[in-house]
């Protein structure tokens, strides 16, 4: 095997904790790479008015692939209070490292897997027929379009005369809004490009044949967000119809997929979407299988830049507790995302036998696995830390 090098970037909070002890597990698993750090989040904002440093992106740039903990995140007029004395009024404006990551280099596909591990206690319940309990097996991968979109910041609020003028020239605009005051108007655009929308699709659709599932499905609106839906649809169709005959294309409207997600998510498998319905579907399956302490996610480019990491946040309340009690399987599982991407996928089947193992044995649990609120008396109370949950998981993978 090759050693790799991986950028590690811990950021803020629980995201340095839950790094680091993945670090562990990957090591135990035999994974022979060498970390070098990036700087990236809160402390670099205040230090140095970015908590982005372009040393950041060279390192990526250079060397591709990274883990990735999580960053906090502080409104505009907050960030700045806190940016160091010799740093204040000069302008400086806070802007989220993790959207200056995925727009520096162009991370348009968003992958977010939802896997049930039998035995775990925040799984999904239904009743059955017979007044029964049913737990459904869960196992979606939502593909979302990461750039593009509500959330690509084409935005305005009391528009200047220009781009004011424009809106009026659409019959619909001018029918709606023509006689709302300018100064009353706020419009965030939603934009889909063909190649972005043609990208995500494609990786949907490989992933569905790699992997043998049967099914894709588009989770948009075509039928009121006629535009930009309407062409994820139509090129979705296309696609399927000349490239991937033997997988079946299902369209969905997301309204009716998140009540569908609660009645039936084991018929689900490959989901496909545009970036806010991706945003909003995956958050929807992650509650399915155990929520923020099982969700993983990985953002990849075009060009091969790849950067793996849980989807929860820096979570400042439990940060500095003597003893970590998070739950270190989300960034566990985000590693193991990245093992499969580098083509490492017996040491990935490995560590993820070794988590199943531990989940299902049921001894070794983190407070959210136990549904307690989280204090540090949690591991008085029975629960793992951070810590001994990753020991467990390395003591399977040593069996
Ligand atoms: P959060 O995800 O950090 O935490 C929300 C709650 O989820 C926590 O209080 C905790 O109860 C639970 N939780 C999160 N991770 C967990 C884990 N590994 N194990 C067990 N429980 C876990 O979201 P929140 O509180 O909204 O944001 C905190 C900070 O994180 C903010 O500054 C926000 O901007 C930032 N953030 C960063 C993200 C990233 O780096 N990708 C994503 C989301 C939020
Ligand atoms: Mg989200």
């Amino acid at each position: 095997m090759k050693k790799r090098t991986i950028v590690a970037l811990p950021g803020d909070g629980i995201g340095r904790v839950v790094l680091e002890e993945t670090i562990r597990v990957l090591d135990a698993a035999g994974f022979e790479a060498d970390y070098v750090e990036g700087d990236i989040g809160w402390e670099f904002w205040k230090k140095e008015g970015n908590p982005l440093p372009q040393r950041t992106l060279d390192l990526l740039a250079k060397h591709k692939i990274a883990l990735f903990g999580a960053i906090t995140s502080k409104p505009k007029d907050e960030a700045a209070e806190e940016l160091s004395t010799e740093l204040r009024d000069k302008g400086l404006i806070y802007s989220s490292p993790i959207v200056g990551l995925r727009q520096h280099f162009n991370l348009d596909i968003c992958i977010r897997p939802c896997k049930t591990y039998v035995g775990n206690p925040l799984n999904f319940i239904r009743r059955g027929a017979d007044g029964g309990i049913e737990e459904p097996e869960v196992d979606a991968v939502i593909y979302r379009q990461n750039t593009e979109g509500l959330y690509g910041g084409v935005e305005w609020s009391n528009p200047d005369k220009q781009v004011y003028d424009a809106f009026m020239t659409h019959p619909k605009f001018k029918k709606n809004f023509g006689s709302v005051p300018k100064e009353e108007i706020s419009i965030s655009t939603r934009i889909f490009s063909k190649g972005a929308t043609e990208r995500i699709l494609r990786a949907a659709f490989e992933h569905a044949k790699e992997y043998s599932y049967k099914s894709v499905t588009l989770c948009e609106k075509p039928n009121v967000v006629r535009e930009t839906s309407g062409m994820m649809y139509k090129m979705a169709l296309k696609m399927q119809k000349e490239e991937y005959p033997s997988i079946e294309l299902w369209n969905t409207n997301i309204d009716a997929q998140m009540m569908w997600l609660t009645k039936n998510p084991e018929n689900y498998g490959v989901i496909v979407a545009g970036n806010l319905f991706g945003d909003i579907i995956s958050d929807g399956f992650a509650g399915l299988i155990g929520g923020l302490g099982f969700a993983c996610s990985a953002q990849m480019s075009a060009d091969g830049i790849a950067v793996f990491e849980p989807t929860h946040g820096s979570a400042p309340k439990y940060a500095d507790f003597k003893t970590s009690i998070v739950n270190p399987i989300a960034m566990v599982e985000s590693a193991c995302m990245m093992l499969d991407y580098i083509d490492e996928k017996a040491i990935s089947t490995k560590i993820r036998r070794a988590v199943a193992d531990v989940v299902a044995e049921g001894k070794v649990r983190t407070y959210d696995m136990m549904k307690m609120s989280g204090r540090p008396d949690v591991i008085e109370k029975g629960a793992a830390s951070t810590h001994q949950m990753a020991e467990a998981i390395i003591a399977k993978i040593n069996q």
